[in-house]
């Protein structure tokens, strides 16, 4: 359970990572928040490439990064995207099928994730219901 002082920054630091993202191609501009278990909160946004396929995602950029710095252990994720110039509040952005996967890996089922529209709006959901009957490192 997280405070509503860690969520409210949580949300504010996805909507702060969205600011740098690098897509040029989409103009679709996403920003995701980790809350690590060390209080930490880590940013990432979308890195896309011209070659395209190296184009990685907000949420797998705040992983990597969380992760290459020795938290393995979340206890909350931010999501937001939308156009550019898209005005707030933003529409519903979930996370990308294979960054639900990627985020399996350290993840537990009943982490919550916000589905970020603007500072004042968003869903709720567990990480459960985006990626159900999972496969994950207890299977191998
Ligand atoms: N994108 C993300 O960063 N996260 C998602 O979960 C969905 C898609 C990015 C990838 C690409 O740069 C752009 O959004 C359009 O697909």
């Amino acid at each position: 359970m997280i405070s509503s002082s860690e969520k409210e920054k949580l949300i504010a630091a996805c909507l702060k990572a969205r600011e740098a993202s690098y897509s040029p191609y989409s103009d679709f501009c996403v920003g995701a928040a980790l809350l690590g278990e060390d209080g930490r909160i880590y940013k990432g946004c979308n890195i896309e490439n011209a070659a395209f396929t190296p184009t990685v995602c907000a949420e797998r950029v705040a992983l990597f990064v969380a992760v290459s710095e020795g938290v393995r252990q979340f206890s909350a994720l931010a999501v937001c995207g939308g156009k550019k110039d898209a005005a707030l509040p933003l529409a519903i952005c979930a996370p990308c099928g294979v960054c639900r996967q990627a985020l399996r890996e350290f993840c537990g089922d009943e982490m919550p994730v916000f589905l970020v529209q603007d500072a004042e709006h968003f869903e709720e959901v567990t990480f459960a219901s985006l990626l159900p009957k999972s496969f994950g490192p207890e299977n191998l």
